[in-house]
């Protein structure tokens, strides 16, 4: 895939979007682009900002579409490699606004790849993740522990387990889900522009299908 094309990555949290994206994005040479992680840093840096976006994110619902919008549009100018979204758009109006941003910036979505895992394995993988807050990379005490308990293999940080992994705000997040980032894998399957991908194999296995059907992109 070359130019300005995107590739985009839905699923209910825990599917795997995050683990996937990155190794993709790192070893095809393209931008990994998750709102989630660029919403989590901003509030880092931005104290202004931390309240009211840390309020919606740790209750487990979505942060308002036209700060989104508005966050992913500039990502997306500042970008000159193709890139893997991860977590947008989870709207209908999201959906619709990354069209004509696209179509205004000269950008394309190359295709929506739809990961799916059943629920009870999604609250599995949910629980026992933990995540560096230093460069992000992504642990599973079951499944892809660290090699040193609770240190990041890639830089020595201490792990954490994220604000939004409790047990109730876990549900809500799959609610909203449904609710709201169903209708949008609605959206691109009606234009025949969705790809799904069982995502319930072993991260080695869901990566080899996810190479398999971004091989030509
Ligand atoms: P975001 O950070 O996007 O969270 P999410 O969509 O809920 O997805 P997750 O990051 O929880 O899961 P994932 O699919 O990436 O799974 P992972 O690879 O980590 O969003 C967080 C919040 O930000 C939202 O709730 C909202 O408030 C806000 N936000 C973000 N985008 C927004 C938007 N567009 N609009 C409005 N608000 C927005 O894997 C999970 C675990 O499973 C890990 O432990 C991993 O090691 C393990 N694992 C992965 N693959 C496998 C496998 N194949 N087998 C076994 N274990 C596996």
């Amino acid at each position: 895939m070359t130019g300005k094309k995107i590739v985009i990555l839905l699923g209910p949290p825990g599917v795997g979007k995050g683990t996937q994206g990155r190794r993709l994005a790192e070893e095809r040479d393209w931008r990994y682009l998750a709102t989630g992680d660029v919403l989590r840093e901003g509030v880092k840096v931005r104290p202004a900002l931390a309240e009211a976006v840390k309020s919606y994110m740790d209750r487990g619902e979505l942060v308002p579409d036209a700060f989104v919008n508005e966050l992913v549009e500039a990502l997306l100018e500042s970008s000159d490699q193709p890139v893997v979204l991860d977590g947008y758009p989870r709207t209908l109006s999201q959906a619709e606004a990354l069209d004509q941003m696209t179509e205004k910036i000269g950008w394309q979505v190359h295709s929506a790849i739809l990961m799916k895992v059943n629920e009870e394995e999604l609250v599995d993988r949910l629980t026992a993740r933990r995540v560096c807050p230093q460069c992000g990379e992504i642990y599973n005490l079951k499944t892809q522990p660290p090699q040193q308990d609770d240190i990041c293999d890639r830089c020595g940080q201490v792990l954490i387990v994220r604000d939004d992994d409790k047990a109730e705000v876990i549900r809500r997040r799959l609610s909203v889900y449904q609710q709201l980032t169903e209708p949008v894998v609605e959206y691109y399957r009606r234009q025949g522009r969705l790809t799904e991908v069982d995502a319930s194999g072993s991260p080695q296995e869901v990566y080899a299908k996810l190479w398999q059907v971004t091989i030509n992109q």
